[in-house]
């Protein structure tokens, strides 16, 4: 076979399998079959040596004419191949970012944040400042300055956990009423949200922690009258115009007169339900005329001041808002339950 024809078998050969070549490594073999140290148009020049010298020239042009052509064609699909390459790794790795993707999980105020910040903007539109104390409280706050001596038998009713003989777990929050008194001349306007402590059993109705709310109203010529008129328009803002409430009279140590107050029942307006256990009235605070003890204990002059208190259970009227009817669902934490109150 001549030479000519010889190239032209090589190349015929090659064009055909490049067809069908699909990646670079495939290409490199082929290379290496045709161009390589073994390859067959390298076979070809090799054959050159038994040719005469007067064949050697122009023999000598085609083999280096076709190695060429053979050069190109793998070049040619090479370079067909890493373009193909890169358009495939650019598209495999573009980001849409108009894709949607699923939102965050955002948390959700718990029920009794939410009634709390009720109260305390309905509080503080009537003027009240919101002040916080400890929760470790010295005994003296917490019992001696509010008319609780240390003998005094009101002071089992507390259940009180003890850190030490004079220390406390807060047992309400009143130990802040003593301390605002201490530290403020009146008036005194105040309202304190926080936790408590009591060394009860955990049911549905009752937990060893859980949170009050005190108001304190210190000023001249204060009456039982702003007492009924504040907390009126406390639950009437909460609850509605048609509730209302009812004194019952109570006692505290640190009152006098003191009072327990109901609600008109939120559930059945007044009706009479099971929540209410058919009265149409809901317990909801305890509350009083500061005794004028307290006062003057707390360094304010009873004679020319005269102030009210009130302490209301937060888990309480957060229940009877929601008409959640076991006290644990508020601390487990059930997103399930939590999710409900947006
Ligand atoms: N501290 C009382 C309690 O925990 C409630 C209360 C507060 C009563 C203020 C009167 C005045 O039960």
């Amino acid at each position: 076979m001549d030479i000519r024809e010889n190239i032209a078998s090589i190349q015929s050969a090659l064009e055909e399998e490049l067809r069908t070549i699909e990646d670079i490594r495939q290409l490199d073999e082929v290379r290496q079959r045709v161009l390589g140290k073994k390859g067959t148009l390298t076979a070809l020049l090799r054959s050159m040596g038994q040719l005469s010298p007067q064949e050697r020239p122009a023999a000598g042009q085609l083999i280096n004419a076709g190695r060429e052509a053979i050069s190109a064609l793998l070049d040619e699909k090479q370079s067909m191949l890493n373009a193909r390459d890169r358009e495939l790794k650019l598209r495999r790795e573009t980001i849409d970012v108009t894709e949607p993707r699923p939102l965050p999980r955002v948390g959700v105020p718990h029920p009794m944040s939410l009634v709390l910040e009720e109260v305390l903007s309905a509080l503080t539109g009537l003027g009240f400042d919101v002040v916080e104390g400890p929760e470790v409280e010295l005994d003296h706050y917490n019992f001696e300055l509010l008319n609780l001596p240390k003998d005094h038998p009101a002071r089992d009713a507390q259940d009180t956990f003890y850190v030490d003989d004079n220390i406390v777990l807060r047992t309400h929050t009143s130990p802040v009423q003593a301390r605002t008194m201490l530290s403020r001349k009146p008036p005194i306007r105040i309202a304190c949200p926080g936790r408590v402590y009591r060394a009860d059993e955990m049911d549905a109705t009752h937990s060893p922690v859980f949170h009050q709310i005190e108001g304190l109203v210190i000023d001249k010529d204060v009456t039982m009258g702003d007492l009924k008129g504040t907390l009126d328009t406390l639950f009437k803002k909460l609850y509605g115009n048609d509730i209302e409430t009812r004194f019952r009279p109570s006692f505290f140590p640190f009152t006098e007169p003191s009072a327990e107050v109901d609600l008109t029942c939120i559930t059945c307006r007044g009706k009479g339900c099971r929540v209410c256990k058919g009265t149409g009235w809901i317990e909801v605070l305890g509350c009083g005329m500061v005794n004028p003890k307290v006062l003057e204990m707390c360094g304010i002059d009873s004679k020319e001041y005269s102030g009210f208190a009130f302490g209301i259970g937060l888990e309480r009227i957060t229940m009877l808002r929601y008409g959640i009817k076991d006290l644990r669902l508020l601390y487990e934490g059930d997103e399930r339950f939590l999710r409900q109150f947006r």
